[in-house]
């Protein structure tokens, strides 16, 4: 019998993924998988190869039985960049790849674009749904843009598109309202959903200036790699994209939408509302009016006793409101990077499970 928790790994061949992009999150990925792989007892059936790696700016790797990934990974953590005398070396650009090398499944990790409206991400996607291969990604663009365009497609190849590290890591909200609301219909959404701006206002909170506090957001890895797209709050603004369109039937372009960042936030204004016991947050809304589903992103006054006021530093949150429940908050307590990772990790457990399913039935592969 298959132990709880544990993947089975009596049944199969390894899962061949392609990585494209190879920053904190894919490196975090390559270490889950290779040299910290034993202290997750959990993945112990997960059986993973990956079979290409490419970057916008460090190279690309890619060998059919299998990359050398603690050389990659040793490669990127030292020079920065796959090695010239790596034996796996290639010259692929990432559409190349998709498009060319043999795999089951495209891990997607390239950078959100706002100035490309979500490509080449959305490209990438594409063409591996057009090849019929499954989809997992920590990339939001795709899925404030191009949503419903992208499930059509995957649906129509039998693929999984799965997306769930896209907003709030590996938290499972997308998991959360697919799985477990069935019925209800969901009427608002809430929340903090960008953990670089709560970080910045806490730490501004205890005395950092702005610029001290992104530095330090940067450091740990949780600011985009252009960090103005979390200040001026695109990052939240996308996500609760992201989020409308999932979850309530939306079809939201983040330009459209009425978006406030933290930038002209000051210690001032953070003392004045602290005062009154009160705390400024970057708050993402979306409801249902008239027919028509709206959202705004804003500073706005989080009164003590709320429930997103006590979400400090890079915590997250989202309260989600149902015509059948009263509301139910999820909230994430100060993540990292490794959260991020584990949303990759859990979608890619469920494309397994659909794999060796869909082969040992022997209808779809
Ligand atoms: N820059 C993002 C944030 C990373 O700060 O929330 C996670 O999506």
């Amino acid at each position: 019998m298959k132990a709880a928790g544990r993947l089975d790994s009596s049944r199969k061949a390894p899962l061949r993924v392609l990585l494209l992009g190879c920053g904190n999150v894919g490196r975090g990925l390559v270490r889950v998988l290779t040299v910290e792989r034993d202290r997750y007892p959990g993945l112990e059936g997960l059986d993973i190869q990956i079979v290409g790696i490419t970057t916008g700016t460090r190279g690309a790797v890619a060998r059919e039985s299998g990359v050398d990934l603690v050389r990659a990974l040793s490669e990127l953590e030292g020079g920065g960049r796959f090695s010239k005398q790596n034996p796996d070396r290639v010259e692929l650009t990432s559409l190349e790849a998709v498009q060319e090398l043999d795999y089951d499944a495209l891990v997607e990790l390239t950078p959100l674009s706002i100035a490309n409206r979500g490509e080449p991400a959305i490209s990438h996607i594409r063409s591996a749904l057009e090849r019929s291969r499954h989809v997992v990604t920590a990339n939001k663009g795709p899925f404030a843009y191009v949503y419903r365009d992208l499930m059509n497609l995957a649906d129509s190849r039998g693929v999984r598109l799965l997306h769930e590290s896209t907003v709030m890591d590996g938290a499972p909200v997308l998991n959360l309202a697919r799985h477990t609301l069935k019925g209800c219909r969901i009427q608002a959404l809430e929340g903090i959903l960008n953990s670089t701006t709560n970080y910045v206002l806490s730490r501004m909170e205890e005395g950092l200036s702005m610029q001290e506090a992104v530095e330090l957001a940067q450091l740990q890895g949780y600011a985009e790699a252009d960090p103005t797209l979390d200040l001026e709050g695109w990052d939240a603004t996308v996500k609760i994209c992201v989020l409308a369109n999932a979850f309530m039937g939306a079809d939201l372009d983040p330009s459209k939408v009425d978006r406030q960042g933290i930038e002209k936030v000051t210690a001032e204004d953070l003392r004045e509302v602290g005062a009154r016991g009160d705390r400024l947050k970057l708050i993402c809304r979306a409801w249902r009016h008239e027919g028509q589903v709206s959202a705004k992103v804003a500073v706005e006054t989080v009164p003590a006793g709320h429930p997103l006021w006590a979400v400090s530093g890079t915590g997250a949150a989202l309260r989600i409101t149902t015509d059948l429940m009263a509301p139910i908050v999820v909230v994430q307590d100060n993540p990292g990077v490794k959260d991020t990772v584990y949303g990759v990790v859990g979608d890619l457990i469920t494309v397994a499970e659909r794999k060796f399913e869909t082969e040992n039935d022997g209808r779809l592969k």
